[in-house]
């Protein structure tokens, strides 16, 4: 691999402007692999291309590994927003490292800010387009608290389809199976603006609590608390790709 400026590894990586990595490293703030670095122009090899993890380094006693891309996995917990600039919440990116912003991470779809669980981020255009696309008909699990109990027959009006307003044809969930008396889990392929809410109001009843379990073959890291993140390894990519 093409070995890289520590200054402008440092900068590929979100840690500042080439100026401010540069004045990091001079003033003794950075470390490769454990040793310290007081060289800007010093030479490493970055390590990975890709969202593998690359050359180990620490800036300011926080350890980071260089990747090329980010690809990440939030538990989302409830009253954040999925945006850059949210409205009445604090926004989902606080809840991750500052180097994040920089880099351009975005979220791959969105959550409502009142709904927790699988949240995926990257700087990856590509990957944002392909897994946020309704094109690709991703499935994606959601486990629903209502307000009301459910039966078999609200079970096969969502299964069936449901008209929701602003849509040409009724939308149908692409599994549906009651969980306990008032909850349900819920598999829906599109990506429309509230659609688990919409749905559940078309069939007449109305989500309490919403909750992402998995995004395609994918699902959340119960290691993972509320506000909790984690990188995608190769494994997770694959395990999100494969849901046939
Ligand atoms: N459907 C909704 O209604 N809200 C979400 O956050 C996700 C899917």
């Amino acid at each position: 691999m093409r070995p890289m400026q520590l200054e402008r590894l440092l900068h590929a990586q979100g840690f500042g402007s080439r100026k401010e990595c540069r004045a990091l490293i001079r003033a003794g703030y950075v470390s490769v692999a454990g040793v310290p670095c007081e060289d800007p122009s010093a030479e490493f090899d970055p390590g990975s291309t890709d969202g593998s993890p690359g050359l180990a380094f620490a800036v300011d006693d926080e350890a980071w590994q260089y990747r090329a891309k980010a690809y990440l996995m939030l538990h989302k917990p409830s009253g954040y927003e999925c945006s850059h600039k949210p409205t009445f919440h604090p926004s989902v990116f606080t809840l991750l490292p500052r180097q994040f912003l920089p880099r351009d991470v975005q979220c791959v779809g969105r959550l409502d800010q009142d709904t927790t669980g699988l949240l995926l981020l990257s700087d990856d255009g590509q990957f944002i387009h392909q897994w946020s696309s309704g094109k690709k008909r991703t499935p994606k699990v959601y486990e629903v608290a209502l307000k009301h109990a459910a039966d078999d027959d609200f079970v096969a009006t969502l299964l069936a389809g449901v008209q929701l307003h602003d849509e040409p044809a009724p939308i149908a969930a692409a599994a549906c199976e009651r969980s306990g008396d008032t909850t349900l889990r819920l598999t829906i392929c599109e990506g429309k603006y509230h659609q688990v809410k919409r749905m559940i109001a078309a069939a007449g009843n109305r989500v309490e609590a919403l909750h992402r379990s998995r995004v395609g073959g994918l699902a959340l890291d119960p290691a993972l608390a509320p506000g909790q993140w984690r990188w995608l390894e190769a494994a997770d990519l694959a395990a999100l790709a494969d849901f046939a």
